[in-house]
């Protein structure tokens, strides 16, 4: 199919799929939610997100993609900075902190396999950065709710419209690349696994700290 239809397809099966992670229990359910705590989880994911950019930059052949990717490096980083900036406001040390003492998550370790443009981008960028607008979202309302202006600030007026335009860079690209029925059947194939491992990633904190709405990336 024409790669416009596909992208529109593909986004479609998305959003059904979506639809459910909006539709988590409410926010009141979990009164415990520490904003500090879900923005160390935050500065995985913008560490994750850096890393995963910087690490296709140099093996991807299109050149706007390639351009692509290098300004989402930068930007990435730059969440990073301004969120640990917002903790530091908050009292947190971050002297000793290593955001990937854990390791890296499932999800990254599955993207860094991919090889091609279109796989890559329809993981990475059309789907995870998808995921990262809702969960954002969220976050925002949690800390409306706990009064906390400033870091919803913080990610309504800069981290969200910088996710926003990774996710629109991934339509493009898809757009532009998926022209063939081959690339595109791979492309689904790695938006589906992303969603899993997005849903696994969020069962697991919700198992291990309680919590649903972590920002994303
Ligand atoms: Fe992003
Ligand atoms: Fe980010």
């Amino acid at each position: 199919m024409e790669s416009n239809e596909f992208v529109k397809e593909l986004e479609d099966s998305n959003n059904t799929l979506l639809s459910q992670l909006k539709q988590q229990p409410s926010l009141e359910e979990h009164e415990s939610l520490n904003i500090r705590q879900l923005l160390k989880i935050a500065l995985k994911n913008e560490m994750e997100a850096t890393e995963l950019a910087a690490y296709w930059v140099h093996s991807t052949p299109e050149v706007d993609v390639k351009l692509g990717f290098s300004r989402q490096v930068g930007d990435e980083a730059r969440h990073y900075h301004l969120i640990a900036d917002r903790l530091h406001e908050m009292g947190e040390d971050l002297s000793a902190f290593d955001p990937l003492a854990a390791g890296y998550s499932p999800l990254f370790n599955y993207l860094k396999t991919l090889d091609h443009t279109v796989e890559r981008v329809a993981a990475g960028q059309f789907t995870r950065e998808a995921i990262a607008l809702i969960k954002n979202e969220q976050f925002i309302e949690l800390c409306r709710q706990q009064g906390d202006a400033k870091t919803a600030h913080l990610y309504e007026e800069i981290i969200q419209p910088d996710e926003t335009y990774h996710q629109r860079l991934g339509k493009e690209v898809l757009e532009k690349y998926a022209k063939t029925e081959e690339l595109q059947n791979q492309a689904r194939q790695a938006a589906q696994k992303t969603l899993e491992l997005a849903e696994e990633l969020q069962q697991m904190a919700f198992r291990k700290m309680g919590v649903h709405h972590t920002p994303g990336c």
